[in-house]
């Protein structure tokens, strides 16, 4: 099932530290299939569980996309990117590392937005994936960057948060109309202040 994916200005849902998740059951196994169905159908690399409304730790990707984009071959930032479709459960970043590199992030809760950020390369984290098995692991690269994005909604944090004030002064007005619904978009959202026509 697609779920409406909640838009900037939803601070309740967006904003908050998000809970640990305590075991794989049912409901969460249908999150996960909701969540893959809803990032696909919004053309997604990456979806964390407060943006469909749910206050866990847990976000999902799938960096295939980039590996068509990039040219995996050519580029030393895309490796492993397209095996890079994963399920992170309580996630933590364990280390970060390397010179700090910009990058042009977007995301499905702030549409026709992309600006750049600046993050380490490389991290180790650790995580339960979807059966429950704990895993400690290393990315690099895009792959690195898809997880310390989505890693920031579960602690309430957004791209935006990274820009200057001048920059984020001139978005404002962009900010504020997808907070209202006031923008054109092919995928389904929820906007906290539209109001009805
Ligand atoms: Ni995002």
């Amino acid at each position: 099932m697609i779920l409406p994916i909640v838009a900037y200005g939803d601070h309740k849902k967006l904003r908050t530290v998000a809970k640990e998740v305590e075991a794989v059951n049912g409901d969460i196994k249908q999150l996960v299939k909701d969540m893959f169905e809803t990032m696909y159908a919004a053309k997604g690399v990456g979806l964390a569980a407060p943006q469909i409304g749910k206050n866990i730790r847990l976000f999902i990707v799938d960096g295939s996309p980039f590996s068509e984009d990039e040219g995996e071959d050519e580029d030393p930032l895309a490796d492993g990117i397209s095996d890079f479709k994963k399920v992170f459960i309580n996630p933590i970043i364990e280390d970060e590392t390397g010179k700090e590199w910009p990058f042009h992030e977007g995301c499905l809760s702030i549409p026709k937005i992309r600006e750049s950020v600046i993050r380490k390369p490389e991290i180790t984290v650790s995580y339960y994936d979807e059966n429950w098995e704990f895993k400690e692991e290393k990315y690099a690269g895009y792959a690195a960057r898809i997880f310390q994005h989505e890693y920031d909604h579960i602690e309430g944090v957004l791209f935006t948060d990274y820009l200057s004030p001048l920059k984020r002064k001139l978005l404002q007005k962009k900010l504020n109309n997808i907070t209202n619904g006031e923008i054109e978009i092919d995928y389904k959202m929820r906007f906290p202040k539209k109001t009805k026509k």
